[in-house]
């Protein structure tokens, strides 16, 4: 799902019954994270699908990129992220 809080821009993402909030423009082009999908516990960019890992928004395609990952979580139904 793809989210913008005050201007920034948040990818959030659903795997079993766990959420992560990750920025939500990839650091290669601004790709939307947002509208991308999950792969094996990555994060995947739909633009030339750059992974990111979900638990710490490390790159796994390009060495030394990531994304900042934000605390999340639910609370009375609704998702919380601390931006
Ligand atoms: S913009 Fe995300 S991989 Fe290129």
């Amino acid at each position: 799902m793809a989210v913008e809080l005050d201007g920034l821009r948040v990818a959030i993402y659903r795997q079993g019954d766990n959420l992560f909030a990750l920025n939500g423009r990839c650091p290669h082009a601004n790709g939307p994270m947002g509208l991308g999908w999950i792969e094996e516990g990555e994060a995947v960019c739909p633009l030339h699908r750059w992974r990111f890992k979900l638990t710490t928004g490390r790159c796994t395609t390009v060495r030394g990129e990531s994304l900042h990952r934000f605390t999340c979580e639910v609370r009375d139904g609704e998702v919380w992220v601390a931006v």
